[in-house]
């Protein structure tokens, strides 16, 4: 098992990587909780025993789902079960589940603690680690939600055996992401060693940058098309494979700005197909549609502001010149 810290003083936690790492629950439960609401979905299928008295509260599957309406189901079941500040949610999934349980812990008698079980590869790697939570509105993804941190985090690598081949490949396009933060030769790891190291990047850039001042939009390298297209496909295309093209999208948005050459452009689509992920826009996306939602996106404090690659690394840029923009879409059209 390998075991890692995310530094945030008294909020400081511990993660778990390994295959097993969900018999490991007992051990990080915060000290003194009475009793466990686990939090899952029918589809994820891992079972956890928190070692304390627990029910299972059963949300829906699919990106349609994660809406306000699921967090008020939840938190009334949570009230009708008696949960308090003194209990914890466990949350047993991928984002998803993470996201909304971590939210509805957060916002339920103002802050009960949780602690993330990650079942898939994009939870391992990114969703259940830093503290965002959150839901969807119609109008754009992850447009409402808390910083909560999590008192810890599993993240059990014998569940990713068993995830649908596509499920898997929604995680790689967060790795392929990490290769730009300065991740080296992940493709080289073991599979615990691969989530370890990502963990460890998230944690350095979280521990630097908590609530997301200016460091920490780093980790959304990729995401302002990604959020994007997520958006305009009605969640059709998922959010790695979305992320995947919006990473090789702000290689073309640098390129144009001359922050970057052509040949580090190469290597963005170099690294997005070794992982077997998109590089172009689905059928039936508008370029201007795209533009417009660019303007939705949580980043966009101030104009637009893309995370872009550049002689100093990946950096928050803001990007006011829409042709420029549109231009870049022809490229990955
Ligand atoms: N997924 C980006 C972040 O946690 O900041």
């Amino acid at each position: 098992m390998i075991e890692l810290q995310i530094e945030l003083g008294d909020r400081s936690y511990p993660v778990r990587v390994g295959a097993g790492a969900r018999h490991h629950l007992l051990d990080v439960l915060p000290i003194g909780v009475r009793r466990a609401a686990i939090v899952t979905q029918e589809a994820v299928g891992v079972t956890v025993d928190p070692g304390v008295e627990h029910r299972t509260f059963t949300i829906p599957d699919g990106e349609d789902h994660k809406h306000l309406g699921t967090v008020e189901d939840l938190c009334r079941d949570f009230a009708r079960w008696g949960l308090t500040r003194g209990d914890v949610v466990v949350a047993v999934g991928g984002g998803l589940v993470t996201d909304l349980a971590g939210f509805a812990a957060a916002i339920f008698h103002r802050g009960v603690p949780v602690v993330h079980v990650a079942t898939t590869l994009l939870a391992q790697i990114d969703a259940a680690i830093g503290g965002k939570t959150g839901v969807n509105l119609p109008e754009g993804k992850n447009l409402v939600g808390a910083f909560w941190q999590p008192a810890a985090v599993l993240c059990d690598t014998e569940t990713l055996a068993t995830l649908p081949p596509r499920e898997y490949r929604n995680g790689l396009g967060e790795m392929a992401k990490y290769a730009f933060l300065g991740v080296d030769g992940l493709r080289d790891l073991s599979l615990d060693e691969a989530v370890a190291a990502c963990v460890r990047c998230k944690a350095e850039v979280v521990a630097s940058d908590e609530r997301e001042g200016g460091r920490r939009a780093i980790l959304n390298y990729g995401h302002t098309l990604g959020h994007a297209l997520e958006t305009a496909s009605a969640y059709d295309l998922r959010h790695g494979e979305a992320v995947a093209i919006g990473l090789v999208y702000a290689a073309e948005v640098a390129l144009r700005l001359g922050r970057i050459d052509a040949a580090r452009v190469v290597e963005h689509r170099r690294t997005v197909a070794a992982y077997d992920l998109p590089m172009t826009l689905p059928p039936g996306i508008e370029p201007s549609e795209l533009v417009e939602l660019f303007g939705r996106d949580k980043k966009a404090v101030d104009g637009l502001t893309f995370v872009l690659d550049g002689p100093a690394g990946v950096e928050p840029v803001r990007v006011a010149d829409r042709a420029l923009l549109l231009d870049a879409l022809e490229a990955v059209r």
